[in-house]
């Protein structure tokens, strides 16, 4: 974000107050402190709330409470009550709500999008995505929220692949699910805490059948449990055609486009930055007066999906979703971060 001319940054805050101020530094940040600090200040105006999954509502509460807009990181909650209530304070003090994930909103996806849009595979019918990775636990120094509720893979990975088919597909009717778990403890692999182990308290294996409104259908997978490599998957199947879409937790990657009886053809995309793009078009959109792309009725909507998938899996029954979205309008093709246009 400290690349982007249209967006000041102005103050880190953590409640550890050595990362805020170590964050700072890095980055060339004026201020960093308490949250209580941070939202003290008049001239912020959006909070990129960065926080563990348990925190992003009370803390996106309090970010309302003070009359600032919200970036959300995802999973927007934990559960549906406080997602609404997220959503409900930020219309009540006429405040905006948006969440990640906006890799959606990056070159890659939205190129598969506008080619969708424009018929190149006709009528989406069917969709698969697949997520396997061995689980953050490798690379990440503090991976205990993973395992707790509110992470696993449905939930930390769900939201970019989930995002991804919604915004191609349109909102979600309902899910069939089953879910299994390999280990019920993991090790820390690096960072000061290594060796450390965790109790695994959520499903690390995930399928899931989706219907959507529409009448597409996509099968699912989400995974921890998979000791061969990251291996991202997603697939439209049209009536007139097939589309492999870039990984959707890039802002980047080329869509390849498989007419039927025809030529395949690779749409190359090119480099942009990436990170923060969710942020600054959220700020962009403010100040236009218009709905930001990656709002949180969409984050929203992801949510229900998951929780509805989960509930699934245990059950064994078909879950209705209640929540319904719709498709954001497209990126613009010139669509360019590094400009400043405020
Ligand atoms: N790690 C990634 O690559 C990645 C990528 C995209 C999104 N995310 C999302 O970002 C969020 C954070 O992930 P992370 O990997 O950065 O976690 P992390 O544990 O490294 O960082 C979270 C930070 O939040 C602080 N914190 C926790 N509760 C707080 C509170 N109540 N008030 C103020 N600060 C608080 C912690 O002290 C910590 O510094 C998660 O929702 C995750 O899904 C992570």
């Amino acid at each position: 974000m400290t690349t982007f001319p249209d967006l000041d940054v102005r103050f880190i805050a953590d409640i550890a107050l050595d990362r805020a101020q170590e964050q700072a530094e890095k980055y060339g940040v004026a201020g960093s402190g308490t949250v209580d600090e941070l939202l003290a200040d008049d001239g912020i105006e959006i909070v990129v709330n960065l926080t563990i999954p348990a925190a992003h509502v009370p803390v996106g509460l309090q970010i309302l409470d003070a009359g600032k807009h919200i970036w959300a990181e995802k999973p927007f909650a934990l559960d549906r009550e406080s997602g609404q209530q997220l959503l409900a304070r930020g219309r009540e003090k006429g405040l905006r709500v948006a969440s990640a994930p906006d890799t959606v909103l990056g070159r890659g996806i939205q190129t598969s999008l506008r080619a969708i849009d424009a018929g190149e595979i006709g009528t989406p019918v069917t969709a698969r995505a697949v997520f396997r990775s061995s689980g953050p636990e490798p690379w990440h120094p503090n991976p205990d929220f993973y395992y707790q509720p509110g992470g696993g893979p449905l939930l930390d990975m769900g939201p970019y692949y989930l995002t991804s088919l919604v915004q191609a597909l349109g909102p979600v009717a309902r899910v069939q699910g089953r879910a299994t778990r390999a280990r019920t403890e993991r090790v820390i692999g690096s960072g000061p805490r290594e060796g450390a182990v965790l109790q695994v308290d959520v499903d690390t294996q995930v399928y899931g059948i989706l219907e959507f409104e529409e009448g597409a259908v996509a099968q699912v997978e989400f995974s921890f449990d998979s000791a061969f490599a990251y291996t991202p998957v997603l697939e439209v199947l049209g009536d007139q055609g097939a589309m492999v879409l870039p990984d959707p937790n890039q802002f980047h990657g080329d869509t390849e486009v498989f007419p039927w009886g025809g030529t395949p053809v690779t749409k190359k995309v090119g480099e942009q930055p990436g990170r923060g793009t969710g942020v600054l078009e959220l700020a962009r959109a403010i100040r236009a007066d218009v709905p930001e792309r990656a709002s949180g009725a969409l984050a929203y909507h992801v949510l229900d999906v998951m929780l509805s998938l989960g509930e699934a899996a245990t059950s064994g029954a078909v879950v209705e979703v209640a929540s319904t979205t719709a498709r954001s309008p497209r990126m613009p093709e010139d669509w360019d971060p590094t400009v400043a246009t405020l």
